[in-house]
């Protein structure tokens, strides 16, 4: 039984002081603990030491929105994975599109990072997701089918069960427009099919794929009742502290 996974990707917003007020209201506005839920945020790296201190004594995971696949050295910029550990996160996003479209990710460094990553014991959170100009093509399943691939190679069975797999058209990522749910579902049931093919059905069952593009309090219901979404990568609306846990007692209620 896949538990549902709700996280929050802030991007590049909330230094220290917005994202102690963010966590803040996300406490305030909590009404349950979310006992059936995992519930992660994603701060930016400056704010990550002191989210990791302000949860410490609740079941909200921290994670990064990114890594370096080298261990360290001479990367001016760069964060490794064993800071990142060292810094009390537990997961990390790797290959948003984001950072495929404008930072020259590719699925050979996104492959590196997953394995570093695992390495460290950080839960990568793989981000995948077709363009609408590739959707029109349709191309979709291909494309998708070839980033996890690409993604999880020299990845064992064991290993790849500690990975999540977020789904995110680029066309619905804060674009007010979300996949429907049976655009998820399907693809999402794609996905866990190459799952299957690279290592076995139970590995597929067992792994989480998370829907992310404009999931909000409005949609998150009927998007989060697909039998394939185990949860969700939330951007713009996991900065509001009302709509995050709203969407979190959501998927509370369907547990
Ligand atoms: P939005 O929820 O703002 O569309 O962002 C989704 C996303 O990119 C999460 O990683």
């Amino acid at each position: 039984m896949r538990r549902f996974l709700i996280a929050g990707n802030w991007k590049m917003n909330c230094g220290p002081v917005d994202a102690a007020e963010l966590l803040e209201g996300l406490e305030n506005a909590k009404t349950e603990v979310a006992e059936e839920v995992d519930v992660l945020v994603c701060p930016p790296f400056v704010s990550l030491g002191m989210s990791v201190n302000y949860l410490q004594d609740t079941d909200i995971h921290v994670g990064a929105q990114n890594i370096h696949f080298e261990d360290n050295g001479a990367f001016t910029g760069e964060i490794s994975a064993s800071m990142l550990t060292e810094c009390g996160c537990s997961f990390v996003i790797i290959g948003h599109s984001e950072r495929r479209e404008y930072f020259g990710e590719t699925d050979s460094s996104v492959n590196k990072k997953i394995k570093k990553a695992l390495a460290f014991d950080l839960v990568p959170v793989l981000c995948v997701g077709e363009s609408l100009d590739q959707r029109k093509q349709d191309i979709h399943f291909d494309l998708v089918k070839n980033q996890v691939t690409a993604a999880l190679e020299g990845i064992s069975g064991d290993e790849a069960l500690d990975v999540v797999i977020a789904y995110e058209p680029i066309w619905a990522i804060g674009t007010g427009e979300t996949a429907s749910k049976e655009q998820a579902q399907e693809m999402h049931a794609h996905i866990r099919g190459v799952v299957a093919d690279l290592y076995d059905q139970e590995t597929a069952d067992e792994i989480r794929i998370l829907y992310g593009g404009s999931m909000k309090p409005a949609n998150a219901e009927e998007l989060l009742s697909q039998p394939d979404v185990d949860g969700g990568l939330i951007g713009g609306a996991s900065l509001n502290a009302e709509s995050f846990a709203e969407i979190i007692s959501i998927a509370e209620k369907l547990s």
